[in-house]
């Protein structure tokens, strides 16, 4: 896994995380402010990933903020079980499109008070309703940003590119700067956009669909600034990734067959929605077109960075397996080189589509484990239950 042997260590400070550009948007002065993300002294790293919290539904019924009040309470039930170094918000956090614009996105302080009273650190993907005519990812980031535990940084400017879409490195024990410390893991967040365009109309008057895939430029930035830091580094940092609507491959992974003792989980969304779900391969989005695979550069970005170990999606409630993809699955060309693994998490809000039971997927790398690309997952229920436990790889790992 060693790749050449120089670490080109004047290129390192000459490249601290600032230099990566913040895209041209405005987030608030506080990028840096907080200390790096780093493993605890038993050389462990956990996250805890909430997803499709979907905050914001019907304001003006009884029903909808109590909702929210439930999705808080399950946040902390689960933060009461769990300590996570970090939490992923990985979609779908406000739904909308029942969003006014004058408030669209005041859910978020809802959201990360039970965060920000334990002194937690999160990172947000957006998901498809994160964007609607009266919600944005910007808008949300605007919001979160407010709050000096938020970690999302955007880093791929571009009017097509999403707004969720950063890497994040953890560092060792004991690391107080990412200036002198080597990472340890890299996180990456995708945006895969999808919902509706931010105050836009057609000529008759519908809101304007927006593509429900990781951007081509995004793939890019990928592509390269994975490259860059092995190059950087001298070595493969192992990865993980987050993106909240499932590529394609999950989609041919259920159809291949997901065995219950093998990938535990449910497995309710059958089939489940992928991105560019909807859309044609000519771009159009009338309905006329079921998958337009517009995702597929991304699925073999994924699949052939070294040492990406999983990828972690939501948005299809109903399903919450993981699955090994460690071949070349039907009706698809994109064969994996890397062995990555396909999770859902779990239903984490009471807003959203399905009654299964809300939970939230935990994560556990250990510094033993990363030197065999592994990592140990589990879901927490709302019930405090344990469940669905897998290593992302056959071998044993000294996780979990
Ligand atoms: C920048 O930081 C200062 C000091 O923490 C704070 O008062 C100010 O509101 C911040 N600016 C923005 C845009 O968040
Ligand atoms: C957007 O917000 C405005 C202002 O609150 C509201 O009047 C309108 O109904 C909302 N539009 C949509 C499509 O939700
Ligand atoms: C948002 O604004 C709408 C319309 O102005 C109002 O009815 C609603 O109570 C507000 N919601 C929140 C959460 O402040
Ligand atoms: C990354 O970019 C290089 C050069 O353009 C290309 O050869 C390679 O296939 C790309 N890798 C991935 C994983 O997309
Ligand atoms: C992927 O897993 C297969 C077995 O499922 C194994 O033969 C292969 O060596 C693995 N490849 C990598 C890159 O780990």
């Amino acid at each position: 896994m060693f790749v050449s042997a120089a670490v080109i260590f004047g290129a390192f400070l000459a490249f601290p995380l600032e230099a990566f550009p913040l895209a041209n948007r405005k987030v608030s002065n506080q990028s840096n402010s907080l200390g790096p993300l780093t493993f605890r002294a038993d050389g462990t790293f956990q996250i805890s990933i909430f997803e499709d919290l979907h905050f914001g539904e019907n304001a003006w019924d009884q029903w909808g903020p109590q909702q929210d009040i439930n999705s808080v309470r399950v946040i902390n039930e689960i933060l009461d079980k769990e300590s996570p170094g970090l939490v992923v918000l990985n979609g779908d956090l406000i739904t909308g499109e029942n969003g006014f614009l004058e408030n669209s996105t005041v859910y978020i302080d809802q959201i990360v008070n039970p965060l920000v009273t334990r002194d937690l650190t999160w990172a947000s993907t957006y998901g498809n309703h994160d964007y609607d005519f009266n919600i944005s990812g910007d808008a949300i980031l605007e919001r979160e940003r407010r709050w000096r535990n938020s970690r999302t940084s955007p880093m791929v400017s571009g009017p097509d590119a999403g707004v969720s879409n950063y890497y994040l490195p953890v560092y060792g024990h004991g690391c107080v700067s990412e200036y002198i410390c080597r990472p340890q893991l890299i996180l990456w967040f995708f945006d895969s956009r999808g919902g509706f365009k931010y105050q836009q109309k057609d000529a008759s008057g519908n809101r304007v669909g927006q593509p429900n895939w990781v951007d081509a430029s995004v793939v890019d930035w990928f592509n390269q600034t994975s490259r860059g830091l092995t190059r950087r580094y001298g070595k493969v940092i192992p990865s993980l990734g987050f993106v909240h609507i499932p590529p394609f491959a999950f989609y041919a992974a259920q159809g291949a067959g997901v065995d219950p003792n093998r990938q535990p989980g449910i497995d309710d969304d059958l089939p489940l929605a992928p991105q560019a779900q909807g859309w044609c391969r000519d771009g159009r989005n009338d309905g006329t077109c079921t998958y337009g695979a517009q995702d597929t550069e991304f699925m073999r970005a994924i699949s052939h960075t070294e040492g990406l170990i999983a990828l972690f999606s939501g948005h299809d409630h109903g399903d919450t397996w993981c699955y090994k993809w460690d071949k070349l699955l039907p009706s698809m060309d994109v064969t994996p080189a890397n062995n990555i693994s396909l999770c859902f998490g779990q239903h984490t809000g009471y807003g959203g589509y399905g009654n299964w039971e809300r939970g939230a997927r935990q994560v556990k790398v250990s510094k033993k484990g990363l030197v065999k690309f592994e990592a140990g997952t589990w879901i927490r229920l709302e019930s405090g239950a344990r469940d669905g436990r897998v290593k992302t790889q056959d071998r044993d790992d000294d996780v979990g």
